[in-house]
């Protein structure tokens, strides 16, 4: 049985235009409203599809599915466009900083100057974690990875934090983010700390978001730890360029999870679980084990030959994206910072690192292979290099994607709960296992 589906609107429902979906076996035709957005491709909404013609569409990994409604972020793949309410990335991230961005996201204007100093303000103030979480902490190997830790500290947050667990109370709602926000940095530093052995240490409520962050992470109490403006900037822009991606996987597993009524701080365990893989936020830790794997450009033809054979299930780490067809907007804004940083901060043990992600980049862009494919650097090529010159081991490199990326989480979170189109996510599936069956006797088997 197929579907034959006319493009052009063939009438309007009301003053919407509509697709008519035709099934040639039965020869029954059903309209279906088309919803035009502010910009990008229009929707057709499917929702009467199963209970009019008793089928489901079928879409794995929902190329073409548009899962919400959203207000947040907006990505031109084709034009390689990233728009943060409506702001341009390489503006925010030269213009901006992480917990003005946060606003932006959170509440879907910049702040002025009173709204900046009391969001920075409550922040601030969650930035403490439970006292006991650090025994909690101790439960973990001194070599699990940092990301298994994150998991865990995140997801026992809910045991700690009952007063703002209800989901339809606005006021809890806003807490539990601010929670989020404020204490990814100081849960991400305490699981580096107990794998290197040294003593956690606890925020500081002068220093901003980014210092903190690093403070917490580099600092020892024997001596005095000077914040290097250079470092806390690229951190700081690093955190901005991470914040929020539209329908990505882990941003669907929040909202997925968020969609059955769980709580908050569940809802981003679920979603760090989901970014840790090597396809998603997993691949700036990728990127640095291929680049060391790769070693001298006289070996990229054969990991380039080895990205492209069928037969090898290697992929370029930090390239191809599903919805960029184009250079990634923050790759570009990365290229740019990783110069600034490496004369800056890196040793010259870096410089070959970049020089061969430079020289990978070049060849792969002017292979046929990616080129039909339209196969570009993502976020996650010369972040890997950057936080390497940074002092960050690479096993932290996905942690600090998931401190920027709770605050893109938990807007798309309270989003997801106040939209009233939003029901509990619930897929079907075609299903192509055996029929009926009795069950036999274990000596007729
Ligand atoms: C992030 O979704 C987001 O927004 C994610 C993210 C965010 O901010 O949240 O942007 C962050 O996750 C960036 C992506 C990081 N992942 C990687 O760098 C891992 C390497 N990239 C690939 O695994 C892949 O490109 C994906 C997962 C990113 C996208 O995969 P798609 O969209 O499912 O594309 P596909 O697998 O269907 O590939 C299309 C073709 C295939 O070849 P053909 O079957 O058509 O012959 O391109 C090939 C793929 O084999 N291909 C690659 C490749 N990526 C795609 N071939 C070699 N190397 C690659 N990296």
């Amino acid at each position: 049985m197929s579907i034959a589906e006319t493009r052009v609107p063939t009438k309007k429902i009301g003053n919407k235009d509509t697709v008519t979906f035709t099934d040639n076996a039965s020869g029954k035709s059903v309209d279906f409203p088309v919803m035009d957005g502010t910009v990008g491709p229009r929707v057709v909404d499917i929702r009467k599809l199963y209970g009019e013609m008793d089928m489901f569409t079928y879409d794995p990994g929902y190329t073409s599915t548009g899962s919400c409604e959203s207000k947040i972020t907006y990505i031109d793949g084709d034009k390689g466009e990233l728009l943060y309410r409506g702001y341009p990335i390489e503006q925010l991230a030269e213009k901006s900083d992480f917990l003005e961005v946060a606003y932006l996201l959170l509440k879907g204007e910049l702040p002025d100057a009173a709204e900046k100093a009391k969001f920075v303000k409550d922040i601030t103030n969650h930035t403490m974690v439970h006292e006991q979480l650090a025994s909690f902490l101790r439960g973990f190997r001194r070599d699990a990875h940092p990301m298994a830790i994150m998991c865990g500290l995140v997801g026992a947050l809910s045991a700690f934090y009952h007063d703002s667990t209800d989901i339809n109370d606005p006021r809890q709602r806003m807490i539990a983010s601010y929670r989020m926000i404020a204490k990814m940095p100081t849960m991400a530093a305490m699981a580096y700390k107990y794998s290197t052995g040294q003593p956690l240490v606890y925020p500081m409520n002068k220093l901003g978001y980014a210092e903190n962050f690093l403070r917490m992470t580099f600092s020892v109490p024997c001596e005095e730890y000077d914040i290097n403006p250079v470092m806390a900037t690229a951190m700081d822009k690093i955190f901005i360029l991470h914040a929020d991606h539209e329908q990505n996987a882990s941003t669907s597993t929040v909202r997925l999870a968020g969609s059955s009524g769980a709580n908050p701080f569940a809802c981003i365990a679920a979603g760090i679980a989901s970014l840790w893989g090597p396809a998603h936020g997993g691949a700036n830790e990728a990127v640095l084990k291929m680049l060391n794997e790769i070693g001298t450009k006289e070996r990229i033809p054969e990991f380039i030959a080895r990205a492209k054979d069928k037969n090898d299930n290697f992929r370029l780490s930090g390239f191809g994206h599903r919805v960029y067809k184009n250079f990634d907007p923050r790759a570009t804004v990365l290229r740019a910072t990783c110069h600034e940083v490496l004369e800056q901060l890196g040793d010259a043990r870096d410089e070959p690192l970049l020089e061969l992600a430079m020289e990978l980049e070049h060849i792969a862009l002017n292979d046929q292979y990616f080129i039909d494919r339209k196969l570009y650097p993502n976020v996650d090529f010369y972040s890997g290099i950057i936080l390497k010159a940074m002092g960050f081991p690479t096993s932290m490199f996905t942690v600090l994607f998931a401190i920027a990326r709770t605050v893109g989480w938990v807007a798309q979170w309270n989003e997801m709960i106040e939209d009233p189109d939003q029901k509990i996510g619930r897929p079907r599936q075609l299903y192509t296992g055996v029929m009926r069956r009795d069950y036999p006797a274990s000596k007729k088997r």
